[in-house]
């Protein structure tokens, strides 16, 4: 037989135990148990588990050929099997209700044995390509990693079950699905472009770092609510978290507030929390976690490998930006970290602050780190922890201008409990148990005291050292186990952040003369009128009436209420950004829709590729991507970006411009 004629795979219905069925997958295991008897397991990514019984009576019948079939065929082939159902574990659903697609199961069911009549391969596993247990396929072969890695594959198996779940919340709350161009134009945005050549002399698109401005023009265009899961394009530097092309759940609603979306944005979430803990198993093997789709009771479950999500409820915690770097050092806290952030110069002998910092009349800040292992003998595992990390610090924080953190660890073993750098004074300051600073009196053996120094003005950016410090610690004491491994999902909203933020080298930001470029995006409105008289007079202190959504120390998505009015939005870009009229005629575009009576309006973009990795608990993003680029911006399985060809430079009117 011709290996594209092969039978079709049967529906839900057909599985009753007695009849024919044929099923179509992965030959995945073989148990051979002797010379007649044979068993084998058929992958089927989000169906039940499939055992094949092989066994013959008679030499030279079509069953021993199936078994010699079965026997011959390499692990991990492509096959049609044909046989009789002989068993179902779990409790089908009814038949009238069951699929009728082909290649479909029975709802209810978790395993399926069947008696095996036939066999056929559909192609053949090479035996150059080696598969075991801890294998590591190349990025080169993605296929082979999504094939081989069940953590991966059900996290792009639940990628689509949480954009369906989102899209039909937001069907539900009224809202239009509306695309919009990827082919757009290079505009100061904020963030670094990808630009597309034309065979037009001289001119290009520009691929969009987010459909920002296209959807404040469907506002002015009349739609009410709009979302869309677009693809967006920034040429930044690559983290684990972010992707040169990733997708936001992008939206924004007229006639509206910044609190309606962050009700709205809070409604879908929880929706879609809530449908992660109806349809998954949330499965825990070893260090990994992942979620699988629910069918009956999962092996996990039966196993004890399920865990219990913990979501957070709306009403989301709410924090000002301000207090988020005042308590956690950093604008996307973790509120899993069970230590905070204390400023305590003025507790501080001199002496000890002019060990930690050259800089005048500093902040100094610190926290208490106390493990939470039971029956901690002492310092030990706490002192050796902080001696890896200090040794390990990254370069940003070891040769900080500001000084370096310095942490003391508490042993009742030496002077002073290990605090003779604060001298008695310090340490008589520490032990007075001032208000809000009782845990720095209240200190045990392997507790440690960590202490940075920072110049005295306002925040600005993301993070402060000790900030970046804390998480570091957080991270190193969850994996050696001096805290326990918190899987909870804990939401919260930072909200009014400084409208500008200084210029720096990584962010192109708006191209204007001001020094100071929009922190999120030149189309923010200001927080209140205070914030909009401070444009004038004081604008690095203007607040703008901006959110983001953070979960665990991700920021998942961020939005704002916008300027609505043609007029307030050329006086930031020209008067407050100073940007040159070149500049401005750039979004000359979004001023004439505000123009035209645009109403007021507020949106939100969530990052789909951080929201799909956090809720399936991985830290990458490549690891909800199929196809995503490594650290270097490349594509490394098909290899792109590729080289340039001569004719290509010539039918775009290209050339290189040589080294610089
Ligand atoms: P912002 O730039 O904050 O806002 O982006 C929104 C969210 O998109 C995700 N994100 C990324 N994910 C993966 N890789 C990246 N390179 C990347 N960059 C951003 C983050 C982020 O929180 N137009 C505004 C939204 C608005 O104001 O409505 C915007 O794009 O999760």
């Amino acid at each position: 037989m011709l290996i594209d004629q092969f039978p079709r795979a049967s529906k839900a219905a057909d599985f009753v135990e007695g009849q024919q069925v044929t099923v179509h997958g992965f030959l995945s295991g073989k148990r051979v148990k002797g010379s007649a008897l044979a068993f084998a397991d058929i992958q089927i990514d989000g169906g039940p588990k499939i055992q094949i019984v092989s066994t013959f009576k008679k030499q030279n019948s079509p069953a021993h050929a199936a078994h010699t079939a079965l026997r011959s065929i390499p692990l991990h082939s492509p096959v049609s099997v044909t046989g009789t159902v002989a068993k179902l574990y779990g409790t089908p659903s009814p038949a009238e209700s069951s699929s009728t697609a082909p290649g479909s199961f029975p709802d209810g069911v978790s395993r399926i044995d069947i008696d095996l009549e036939s066999i056929q391969p559909l192609n053949v596993f090479p035996k150059d390509i080696i598969v075991s247990k801890d294998v590591q396929f190349p990025p080169t072969a993605r296929h082979l990693q999504i094939r081989f890695s069940d953590p991966l594959r059900s996290r792009l198996l639940a990628r689509p079950k949480m954009a369906l779940q989102l899209r039909q919340s937001l069907d539900r709350l009224g809202f239009t699905e509306v695309e919009t161009p990827v082919l757009f134009k290079s505009t100061p945005e904020g963030a670094r472009e990808f630009l597309v050549p034309t065979r037009r002399a001289g001119f290009a698109y520009a691929l969009p770092q987010s459909p920002q401005q296209y959807k404040q023009m469907l506002m002015a265009s009349g739609i009410r609510g709009y979302y869309q899961f677009a693809r967006c394009f920034r040429d930044e530097d690559l983290r684990a978290d972010r992707q040169p092309e990733f997708t936001q759940l992008d939206l924004e609603i007229s006639f509206a507030t910044g609190e309606d979306v962050i009700r709205t944005v809070e409604s879908i979430v929880s929706d879609l929390t809530q449908s992660l803990t109806t349809n998954f198993t949330h499965v825990k093997k070893g260090d990994e976690v992942y979620l699988a789709p629910k069918r009956v009771q999962e092996p996990a479950e039966a196993e004890g490998l399920d865990i219990q999500p913990c979501y957070t409820k709306p009403p989301f915690p709410r924090i000002t930006y301000e207090e988020a770097m005042t308590r956690f050092g950093i604008d996307k806290p973790d509120a899993r970290i069970p230590f905070e952030i204390h400023r305590l110069d003025h507790i501080l002998p001199k002496s000890f602050v002019s060990m930690i910092t050259d800089l005048e009349n500093p902040v100094v800040e610190g926290f208490r780190f106390r493990p939470q292992q039971e029956d901690l003998p002492e310092s030990g595992p706490s002192a050796a922890m902080f001696d890896e990390i200090m040794k390990n610090l990254p370069p940003a924080l070891e040769k900080n201008p500001d000084g370096a953190p310095v942490a003391l660890v508490i042993d009742s073993r030496k002077p002073l409990r290990g605090l003779s750098p604060l001298g008695f004074e310090g340490v008589a300051a520490l032990e007075s148990g001032e208000p809000g600073l009782e845990e720095f009196a209240d200190l045990e053996d392997g507790d440690v005291l960590v202490f940075q120094a920072r110049e005295n003005k306002p925040f600005q950016g993301g993070s402060t050292a000790l900030g970046t410090f804390r998480t570091l610690v957080y991270q190193q004491a969850v994996s050696k186990g001096l805290l326990p491994r918190d899987l909870s999902f804990r939401f919260l909203w930072v909200v009014n952040f400084p409208m500008f933020t200084p210029d720096n080298d990584t962010d192109p930001g708006q191209g204007g003369s001001a020094g100071f470029s929009a922190t999120h995006h030149p189309f923010t409105a200001p927080l209140t009128d205070a914030d909009v008289e401070l444009l004038a007079t004081d604008p690095l202190k203007a607040r703008a009436d901006h959110y983001d959504l953070v979960v665990n120390g991700v920021e998942l998505g961020g939005g704002s209420r916008r300027i609505h009015v043609a007029k307030m939005q050329e006086y930031i870009m020209r008067e407050i950004l100073k940007m040159t009229d070149q500049g401005v005629a750039q979004f000359s575009h979004l001023l004439e829709a505000l123009r035209a009576g645009c109403p007021p309006h507020a949106g939100f973009a969530l990052g789909f590729d951080r929201l799909v990795a956090v809720l399936t608990y991985t830290d990458s993003v490549r690891d909800v991507i199929a196809f995503p680029k490594s650290m270097k911006g490349e594509d490394l399985t098909v290899k792109s970006p590729s080289k340039i060809t001569k004719e290509q430079l010539e039918t775009y009117h290209l050339a290189f411009a040589g080294k610089k």
